[in-house]
This record gives C-alpha cells, sequence and structure tokens, in this order.
C-alpha cells in the first residue's frame, strides 16, 4: 500500500467555513476555535489539513477494519457508482445486496443467516427491538415487550438505541420520552476487583445473575429481550467478565427471552474473529453490524437474525408484506458493492487471523502503560483497549482530552471518553505502529498535569 501524496499545509484560504456544519457528539464551541481536520488516508494513516501524517489508532471511529482507501474497495465504489447509483429494495431489488446479504452470512455465527440491511449501528439496533418484539407477537406472546439493556451501555442514538442504553448524558435531555418498558443490568466495570486485567477479567461473572433478579421483578412472560455490547465499547472499553456471556445465554434460555449482540464494534475482525460471538462461542438470537460492515466506505448497518425468528415472522405471516419495517436506503448499491468488496479483502488477506495473531502483541505494548503517571487500568481484548486516566479534581474528562489533543499533535489519532483513552486500530497494524501508538502515549501522559 503506498502512501498518499502529501497535501500542502493548511492555510485561512483552505480552511473551510466553520459556521454551518453542526458536528455530532462535539464541543461544536472548542473544536470551531481549534479545529484538527484530516483531509486524506491510506492504509494505517491519516494526513492531516496541516500535512501531517497521523497513526490511526482508531480505525476512525472503530470502522475501518481493512485499513483507508484500500484499493480493491475503492475500485468496487467506484464501479458501482457509475454502473447503478440507486435501486429501491421496497418491492424491488437488486443484485448486490443479495450479494452483500450472502457474504455477511458466511461469517455470522450459529444460524444468523438472515440479514436485514440498515444503514447505520443506530438503525440496526432499532431494527433489532422491532424485530424482537415483532418474534413474540408473531408466536402469540405479544405482552413480551419488555427489553433489557445494560448501565453505560452504548446502541447508537434511536428513542430505542438510548432507552436500553446506559450511558446518562446521552439520555438526559430526552428522559421523558424514553420506551416505556425498560430496565437494566449494571454494568461490569470494577477498577479494585480487576484492575490492569489482561483479557477478561476473573472477577465478576456473578453479575450476569442480576438478570434473574429482573427476571422475578418483571415476570418473563413480559421480557422480550436482553441487548448487550459483548465488549462495551464507546464508554471506554469494558471487557466481560469470564463467564459472564455464557451466564446471561443460559438465564435468556431458561425464560424464553431473546439474546441480542450488539457488535457494531466487535463485529468484523475486531477481536480476532469474525465476530465475538465466536470469539466467546455463545450466538445470540440477534447480531446487529454496521462500521466494519464495509470498512466504512458507505452508511451501512444489519441485523442477522436466526432462523427460528426470521421463520416465525416471515413463515408465520398471512400473505403480504411480513414486517413493517425498512429504510429506503436499505441495501443501497455503493454501500453494499462496498461491503462485498471488503468482506472479500478480509477473507483474501486472512485479517481477522492477523487481528488474533497481533492481539498479544497489542496486550504487551498497552500493559506497559501500567506505572505511568495518572494511569488507574488498562483493559484489553482483541485488538481493542482501553487506559483509564485518574481525574483532575473537579475536571472530568480535561486529562483525557489534553491527552488526546496532544497525541493528535505528535502524529497519533486515539479518542476518548470520559477520562478513558481508547484504541482499537485497523487490523493491519503493525508491531511497530503499535509500539508508536503506546510510545507518544506514555510520552504525551509524561507532559500532561
Ligand atoms: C455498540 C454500538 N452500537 C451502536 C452504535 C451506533 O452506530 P451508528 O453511530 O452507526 O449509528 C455504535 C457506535 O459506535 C456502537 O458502538
Amino acid at each position: 500500500m503506498s502512501e498518499r501524496a502529501t497535501p500542502p499545509p493548511a492555510t485561512a484560504a483552505t480552511t473551510p467555513d466553520m459556521a454551518a456544519f453542526w458536528m455530532p457528539f462535539t464541543a461544536n464551541r472548542q473544536f470551531k476555535s481549534a479545529p484538527r481536520l484530516l483531509s486524506s488516508a491510506k492504509g494505517m494513516y491519516y494526513t492531516s489539513h496541516d500535512g501531517r501524517r497521523i497513526l490511526d489508532g482508531t480505525a476512525g471511529l472503530w470502522c475501518v477494519n481493512a485499513g483507508h482507501c484500500r484499493d480493491e474497495i475503492v475500485a468496487a465504489v467506484q464501479a458501482q457508482a457509475a454502473e447503478m447509483d440507486f435501486a429501491p429494495t421496497f418491492q424491488m431489488g437488486h443484485p448486490k445486496a443479495f450479494e452483500a446479504a450472502t457474504k455477511i452470512a458466511k461469517h455470522t455465527p450459529g444460524d444468523l443467516k438472515h440479514i436485514f440491511f440498515t444503514n447505520s449501528g443506530s438503525e440496526a439496533v432499532d431494527t433489532a427491538l422491532k424485530i424482537a418484539l415483532a418474534y413474540h407477537r408473531a408466536r402469540g406472546e405479544g405482552e413480551r415487550t419488555r427489553l433489557i439493556g445494560r448501565e453505560r451501555g452504548y446502541h447508537g442514538v434511536g428513542f430505542g438505541g438510548i432507552s436500553v442504553g446506559g450511558i446518562a448524558p446521552n439520555r438526559k435531555a430526552y428522559s421523558g420520552a424514553m420506551l416505556p418498558a425498560v430496565d437494566h443490568l449494571p454494568h461490569t466495570l470494577n477498577i479494585r476487583e480487576a484492575a490492569f486485567s489482561k483479557g477478561q477479567p476473573a472477577w465478576g461473572a456473578h453479575l450476569a445473575d442480576e438478570l434473574e433478579r429482573l427476571v422475578t421483578l418483571h415476570d418473563a412472560s413480559t421480557i422480550a429481550a436482553v441487548i448487550v455490547e459483548p465488549v462495551a465499547g464507546s464508554t471506554g472499553v469494558l471487557i466481560p467478565p469470564q463467564g459472564y456471556l455464557q451466564r446471561l445465554r443460559e438465564i435468556c434460555d431458561r425464560h424464553g427471552i431473546l439474546l441480542i449482540f450488539d457488535e457494531v464494534i466487535t463485529g468484523w475482525g475486531r477481536l480476532g474473529a469474525p465476530f465475538a460471538a465466536q470469539y466467546f462461542n455463545v450466538t445470540p438470537d440477534l447480531l446487529t453490524m454496521a462500521k466494519g460492515t464495509n470498512n466504512a466506505a458507505a452508511p451501512m448497518g444489519a441485523v442477522a437474525a436466526s432462523a427460528r425468528i426470521h421463520d416465525a415472522i416471515v413463515n408465520g405471516a398471512p400473505a403480504g408484506i411480513e414486517l413493517f419495517h425498512g429504510y429506503t436506503y436499505s441495501g443501497h448499491p455503493i454501500a453494499a458493492a462496498a461491503a462485498c468488496a471488503t468482506i472479500d479483502l478480509y477473507e483474501h488477506e486472512d485479517l481477522f487471523a492477523r487481528a488474533a495473531k497481533m492481539a498479544p502483541v497489542f496486550e504487551a505494548a498497552i500493559h506497559k502503560l501500567k506505572g505511568e503517571r495518572h494511569v488507574i487500568d488498562v483493559r484489553n481484548l482483541g485488538l481493542v483497549g482501553g487506559v483509564e486516566l485518574q481525574p483532575r479534581d473537579g475536571a472530568p474528562g480535561a486529562r483525557a482530552y489534553d491527552v488526546f489533543v496532544r497525541c493528535f499533535q505528535k502524529g497519533v489519532l486515539t479518542r476518548y471518553t470520559g477520562d478513558i483513552l481508547a484504541f482499537s486500530p485497523p487490523l493491519i497494524i503493525d508491531e511497530a505502529q503499535i509500539e508508536e501508538l503506546f510510545r507518544t502515549m506514555a510520552e504525551v501522559l509524561n507532559e500532561v498535569d
């Protein structure tokens, strides 16, 4: 992979007018007073607007798993855009959507081989919740409407996603308009018990038993589904305790409750297996994906449904539309073409096995940060890691923000949530680049107050 020619340094003339774009999940006033712009990308690197090479420690936003601007994906997108820009998938079809679903289904776990397309992770989550309700209703158990999420869970920003999600600031302004029948499991982080665990913490499987408590409280006959991220990403990388996911599965089975894995981050090789479901050997009933599905070359998400769920809804319905749900862009030709090329690339380059091979290198490098200033925990699994810092007195998040900005100034892109720095590089990262990520982080930790 050749690096792109470096663009000229930014000048006042080349910096865009920033007033109109109301940026998502961004401190708009702070950002626009000192913008950080990326203008091109190739392989493991971005080029910043001022012409600097930036090592991508986050695969964009946990999504560019095969590395940036891969020739095969670029070619597929270009060809599809020229051949057919759009075709509807409501009562019409086009070959690329079917091809992409077939390729996805080769990698999804168990019998989750029915793929419903969306345009984002948020839409995939809301779709999965709706499919869960539709499934119970199709079987004559329409009173199962309660949804169980988890504290600190991130399931996107739709009303379904924020209702089952557990990140307080994402819910606060909308708290009067949440889905009505929702409850939450406790999250699984306990720094006192499990700080600096390498991989899955030994402590904490018992937290899954809280589901039994919720079943007793609400009665199983009212509960449709439990949704969790197998590894909670956006909240700051919470690794599931050993045995925890297996126990959730068992409790769901005991009570006829569907288990949904939100694999928007863990899908497509992040842990060194196609999905976390295979990594942990726990098969959910529904699985959401987005991001890495097509290497983020175009917006795309999807839900994989088990045969039992698909058949109950599709074969159980009278003639006509079986599920009243879908998006204009479900299976968009350009997104679908990018997915086909991406999955081919994952297979040809055996990128999930590569991630598994690099995981111990990544683990050793990130855990060298133990003992550095401010660091109170390091957590990792596969090619995802989190470094939690002691917050500054009275200024939560400020220290991690400073670390993030300084890393960017030194040519490394990381991501921060609260006082946690998260790392999730493209799966093509090599040993020297892994060393560079955490060497830069260590330098910066020494520099910030
Ligand atoms: C687990 C999980 N679910 C859902 C989403 C939402 O995806 P999107 O931003 O594509 O709507 C994300 C995004 O990071 C996520 O990590």
